[in-house]
């Protein structure tokens, strides 16, 4: 890891692990982008680029530029002055015009990351793990200075931007104000548009389903609008060669720290170059720069890799587990958790969820989860939320008593919340009409039967975090679920003045962090578990606060295969949010089989959402051999490296993955079947990540042979009968 400054060339190179990302500053200041790629050695890259070929715009006459802005590539682009691609920033001046163009003004490199004012961020456990690059750019003529941050990080092909914006005036005039319209966190242009593109897409429980397109002529944006980071697109992208795969070929892939409506954009231009740019999507944004003020946008994380998806991917996990995670949990194994959603809805009391409890302990479960209906008038979805007091006459006694009650059975305890909303039919919507998101002109859009609360508010945070605070000292409470069951419609707040009406998407989401920051640091021995209707918002930002997510209301183990394979791209197994649930499922009607639900479930937290009075002897006797199972693997699924091997989008008839110890002598595989038919093929498998060299023993199957053997011959799948049938294969290093 290394930042270096060449004088001679005046520019920048940022090694980070086995890549290097180089820019270079022009004798008039524009600040260009040179490199982004496996290492190179050379400082000055120029000679290797086309610069001003064609057309003459902005070479001569007044504003005399060293290279067209037309398409020159550049590290942070203005809108307005002669760049007509996609910007990574607009300013609105009071005079009404709007022109950007960034000149450098200095740079400094400095050991260590800086925090973001407000915002979550992956931060460093010491400062000898990476080294920052902050170069201030500025337009003297309508007073904006931007800061650009790049962190690199030892041992790992990991860049992480962001940029801080301020007005800092115009010559002597230090009073007029500026509107940003664009503030993206980062703007990386590739001097290729030879790419495919992912997108991870979806819905309510069919969250990151993968689709990859190839670039085209134009733009193409993958966003939310939603208020959240969204079930429909996750803040996450990968540009790749186009033969690249799990285990070959260059990929790079871009990540947003952000729950809120977010856009990043693809434009592939004229020279066929393509920019990416990411960050808070400006559609519907404004954010009003006093002089003296600054903005600060949420961070993206860089990372590239030469050697497929898959070495990306545990590049992101490897980052998220350290350095974004936090708190006591992060690194320590979690509970075997029982959730009471699936087995009661809102129909239960305090015996019933006893009952449960005491039964889930004979199964060698750990926490039992109240979910959603223990408050205010809530024994359906359409009143009580934002009522958080204990509705003691559903449950038949109070929550301190019914913790004790749990406790005594053997089982720790959790709660769910979902602060951020109000029931128009609640006592808190008849005291506080305002404090919900709404135009008061306009009918109120009802989603869930729910209003969004106006985070930006500080009376409405108070509010939360007292009654959260409250609920959480009155019993021994170890886990909280943070529900988010609605997207934002007339987002208006009715405190900021007309001119910053348009901040309130971000200032909601900086008044929710808040929140979370309070609730989460005053209570660090509680495990956070963030949910979003199922994956609603599975992002790096509420990684930061809570390290694991509910992935998906789709609890169907079959349909869990795609949801999760896709969920894996970015983030970490050990945040992944899976339970076994009932058959016929939920969602779907599907009947997987027990051992199946149990394997897929593996796949992230594990833990149970059923009734288990429901389960016949023989199922409740296999949960003994899940746990088992559980206890076995726990740690090198938590702990290891994760390998997609054969992905549920591309073969019709099963998905398979393995977890390999770091120190490579254990190593665990999972087959799903998700289709069956008669007299098929044999089905082969390749392992990865395992030694070439050494020898390892497939216990199930009673071959002993080289890691290279199994990774490049691979074997043929044992034969499984019926439907969605699970191989588990356990794989030892001799020696
Ligand atoms: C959301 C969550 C579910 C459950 C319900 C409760 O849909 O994703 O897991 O908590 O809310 O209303």
């Amino acid at each position: 890891m290394a930042i270096t400054f060449d004088e001679q060339s005046r520019s920048i190179k940022l090694d980070a692990g086995t890549s290097s990302y180089v820019l270079q500053i022009l004798p008039k200041g524009q600040v260009v982008h040179r490199y982004w790629g496996a290492a190179v050695s050379d400082f000055d890259l120029s000679a290797l680029l086309e610069s001003n070929s064609g057309e003459s715009l902005g070479l001569d006459g007044e504003n005399t530029l060293d290279e067209n802005p037309d398409h020159m590539l550049a590290e942070y682009p203005g809108g307005g002055a002669g760049d007509f691609r996609v910007p990574a920033v607009t300013a609105l001046a009071a005079d009404g015009s709007s022109a950007v163009d960034l000149r450098y003004v200095s740079h400094e490199i400095q050991q260590g990351k800086p925090a973001l004012a407000g915002l979550p961020a992956v931060y460093l456990n010491n400062d000898d793990e990476a080294e920052t690059l902050a170069i201030t750019l500025e337009d003297k003529y309508c007073g904006l200075r931007t800061v650009l941050y790049y962190t690199v990080f030892a041992g790992l092909n990991v860049i992480t931007r962001h940029t801080v914006l301020s007005n800092v005036g115009v010559g002597a005039r230090h009073d007029v104000p500026l509107q940003l319209n664009y503030a993206m966190s980062s703007c990386v242009e590739f001097s290729s548009s030879n790419y495919k593109m992912l997108g991870l897409y979806g819905a309510w429980a069919r969250e990151r389903q993968v689709e990859w397109l190839p670039l085209r002529h134009g733009t193409q944006s993958l966003q939310s609008r939603r208020g959240y980071s969204s079930h429909q697109m996750n803040p996450f992208t990968v540009l790749a060669t186009p033969s690249a795969d799990e285990v070959q070929g260059e990929v790079y892939g871009f990540n947003l720290v952000y729950s809120g409506s977010f856009l990043i954009e693809a434009e592939v231009d004229q020279k066929d170059t393509t920019r990416v740019v990411m960050g808070i999507n400006p559609y519907d944004f404004a954010w009003k720069l006093e002089p003296g003020e600054t903005f600060t946008t949420p961070e993206a994380v860089l990372v590239y890799s030469n050697a497929g998806m898959g070495e990306m991917s545990r590049t992101y996990h490897r980052l998220y587990t350290k350095n974004l995670c936090r708190g006591a949990w992060r690194d320590k194994r979690r509970p075997i958790l029982i959730n009471n959603w699936e087995a009661t809805y809102f129909k239960f009391n305090a015996d019933k969820l006893v009952n449960l409890a005491e039964q889930a302990a004979s199964a060698g479960i750990e926490m039992l989860v109240m979910d959603d209906g223990w408050f205010g008038k809530r024994d359906g979805d359409n009143s009580g939320l934002g009522d958080w007091f204990v509705n003691e006459e559903k449950l038949g006694c109070s929550l301190a008593e019914l913790v004790e009650r749990v406790d005594d059975a053997g089982l720790k305890f959790g709660i769910w919340f979902e602060p951020e909303m109000v029931n128009p039919d609640s006592d808190l919507f008849r005291a506080h009409p305002d404090w919900a998101l709404s135009i008061p002109s306009r009918p109120k859009t009802l989603g869930r039967h729910q209003l969004a609360l106006d985070m930006s508010r500080k009376e409405v945070r108070d509010y939360l975090v007292e009654r959260l605070t409250d609920i959480l000292n009155s019993a021994d409470i170890s886990y909280v679920k943070w529900d988010c069951n609605r997207y934002l419609s007339e987002a208006f707040s009715a405190t900021l003045p007309a001119e910053r009406g348009r901040e309130i998407w971000h200032r909601y989401m900086l008044g929710f962090y808040d929140v979370l920051e309070r609730i989460t640091s005053a209570f660090p021995k509680v495990l956070f578990e963030s949910c979003a209707s199922g994956g609603g918002r599975f992002d790096p930002a509420m990684l930061y606060y809570m390290p694991q997510t509910w992935t998906s209301d789709n609890t169907d183990a079959i349909d869990r295969l795609k949801i999760q394979y896709g969920t894996s791209f970015a983030y970490p197994i050990r945040t992944i949010g899976a339970h076994v649930s009932a058959t016929p499922n939920h969602q779907t009607g599907r009947n997987a089989p027990f051992m199946t639900r149990g394997a897929v479930a593996l796949q992230g937290t594990f833990g149970y959402e059923l009734d288990l009075a429901k389960l016949d002897e023989s199922e409740f006797d296999q949960i003994e051999d899940q746990i088992d199972l559980y206890q076995e693997y726990q740690k090198l699924i938590f702990g290891g490296d994760f390998y997609r091997l054969i992905s549920p989008f591309e073969d019709s008839t099963q998905a398979a993955w393995m977890y390999v110890s770091p120190d490579k002598k254990s190593a665990l595989v999972q087959v799903v079947m998700q289709h069956i038919s008669g007299n098929h093929a044999p089905r082969r498998i390749r392992l990865q990540g395992l030694e070439p060299q050494s020898l390892y023993k497939i216990e199930e199957l009673g071959v002993t042979l080289h890691g290279d053997s199994l990774m490049n011959l691979g074997f043929i799948i044992p034969e499984s009968w019926g439907d969605h049938q699970s191989v588990c294969l356990t794989i030892k290093r001799k020696g």
